[in-house]
């Protein structure tokens, strides 16, 4: 294993990553873990921009249309050919249904046809790949534990980064995600979609000061966030003033020009609103940097990983490093902090050199497949011959090729109906709850009650995993 391990360091490993969890369908070949070798993103965001937030049809539709143009172009940029891959991995979750079933679906496609080890990657755990495969390529490797705040339009967590890429969850929002939080008085004071880049850029224009937010207090863990009651009082300040005239004009400006200069924003935005936006940034930030701190100095963090769409802020950056943290604080370039497929890559390397493979059914699975250069190889049925009986175990399972159950049988027999080749991947209903998301069986949830119900939460995205809809995030499982 070791030794396996060793040559495989030695030599070039070039990953696949397709990333299509929201609204940007992104493929990029990264080499050994830490060199972009190429990275290509399609934005969704002319098509959601109308609708102020991303609509789940459509933007499954438009990872249909954009996958294989988009898989093609990174391959191509990079130089290489589906068979000098090494493995292909995707984002399995948490992300939009729809969205994911596509990039996961064409990964699982491609390393099929190709004989290719598949890895599934969870998006949070990308994000904060993204930091950890630039600081390796600088030569200053994060070090650990570190903590790690992830803060996107879907997530906002807390989490303890250990030895292997262990994670702990410390905290989390409670509501609304910090960008989501930009995206809704964005769309509310009449700015297109996303709301973070546009505030982030109006925000140095007003006084931080001018409006004065309350700190969100939590009962029971403090380390989790909130920002429901931000937004709320974003409403309520809008409410109490007559602000109709000045988000019709700009609604129009969004309508007219979809890539408006600053200086066309800022003359349709007085300097009331810009000391509203400056103050709601300021919040935002002071909530985030207050609770990683905190979280920092609970676990004794050696260094500080901020990532996801938000920790491309200007102001969240400038804040960081006025803060003078004991720690180093790492941020990823403004190109890998929102989605990309690098970071998916990246997070991919880890679990090819453990074997972390996941299989072609829903189930994540382990070290089933093998790598091209050494141990056994996955042998797909051929065109020529295989034996349609079903070997030893219950549902898809036994399908599964293993050097100790070949699927070859003595006697050829022809290709089979479609409908006899897909049947051996559907599997039966798992019988132990398995995490929606990241795919985690029961037995590696933790015990942790999810909402102060004797439930299980899944270790590593924290849904909880034996209700059909997770109270806390209220999503339906
Ligand atoms: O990581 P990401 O691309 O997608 C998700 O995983 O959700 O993050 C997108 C989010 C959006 O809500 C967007 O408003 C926010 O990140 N965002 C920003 C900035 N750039 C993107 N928020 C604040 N400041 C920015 N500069
Ligand atoms: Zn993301």
């Amino acid at each position: 294993m070791l030794a396996s391990i060793a040559a495989l360091l030695c030599s070039i490993v070039l990953i696949l990553g397709i990333e299509s969890s929201c609204d940007e369908t992104a493929a990029a070949v990264v080499e050994n873990g830490e060199t972009v070798v190429s990275s290509v993103v399609a934005s969704q965001m002319d098509t959601h921009g109308k609708y102020g937030g991303v609509v789940p049809e459509l933007a499954s539709r438009e990872h249909l249309r954009a996958i294989v143009p988009v898989v093609r172009e990174a391959l191509e940029r990079a130089g290489v050919s589906l068979s000098g891959l090494d493995a292909i991995a995707a984002t399995s979750g948490p992300g939009l249904v729809g969205s994911l079933l596509v990039g996961l679906t064409y990964a699982k496609s491609l390393a099929f046809a190709r004989g290719l080890p598949l890895i599934a990657v969870n998006h949070i755990e990308g994000h904060i790949h993204a930091v950890i495969l630039e600081s390796r390529r600088a030569g200053t490797p994060v070090e650990l534990p570190a903590l790690a705040l992830v803060a996107s339009g879907g997530h906002t967590h807390l989490f303890r980064v250990d030895e292997n890429f262990a994670y702990s969850l410390l905290g989390k929002t409670r509501d609304d995600a910090a960008g989501e939080a930009y995206d809704k008085v964005a769309k509310l004071l009449g700015f297109p979609y996303p709301g973070g880049p546009i505030i982030d850029r109006l925000a140095p224009h007003g006084n931080p000061l001018a409006v004065r937010f309350t700190f969100a207090k939590m009962k029971g863990n403090a380390l989790d966030f909130s920002f429901s009651g931000l937004k709320t009082a974003v409403l309520r300040w809008v409410e109490a003033r007559d602000l109709t005239a000045d988000i019709a004009g700009r609604r129009a400006l969004a309508r007219t020009t979809p890539h408006a200069s600053l200086e066309e924003w800022l003359a349709v935005t007085p300097p009331e609103t810009l000391d509203l936006l400056a103050s709601f940034q300021h919040a935002v930030i002071l909530e985030l940097l207050t609770r990683a701190a905190a979280s920092a100095e609970q676990i004794h963090a050696r260094a500080m990983i901020i990532s996801g769409g938000v920790s491309a802020n200007a102001g969240l950056r400038a804040a960081a490093r006025a803060a003078h943290l004991p720690y180093p604080v790492h941020f990823p370039s403004p190109g890998l902090a929102t989605d990309n497929a690098a970071m998916i890559a990246a997070a991919a390397f880890p679990k090819l050199l453990r074997k972390e493979f996941a299989g072609f059914d829903r189930r994540r699975r382990q070290s089933q497949v093998g790598i091209k250069q050494w141990g056994w190889r996955f042998r797909l049925p051929n065109s020529e011959s295989y034996d349609l009986r079903r070997p030893r175990g219950r549902g898809c399972r036994g399908w599964q090729t293993k050097p100790s159950a070949p699927l070859l049988s003595r006697e050829p027999v022809s290709l089979p109906r479609t409908a006899a080749i897909i049947r051996p991947w559907i599997s039966p209903r798992p019988r132990a709850p398995t995490c929606w998301y990241c795919f985690l069986s029961a037995s590696e949830a933790s015990a942790t009650c999810c909402w102060r119900l004797e439930r299980s939460t899944c270790r590593r995205c924290s849904a909880c995993i034996r209700r059909r809809i997770c109270k806390p995030c209220s999503i339906r499982r």
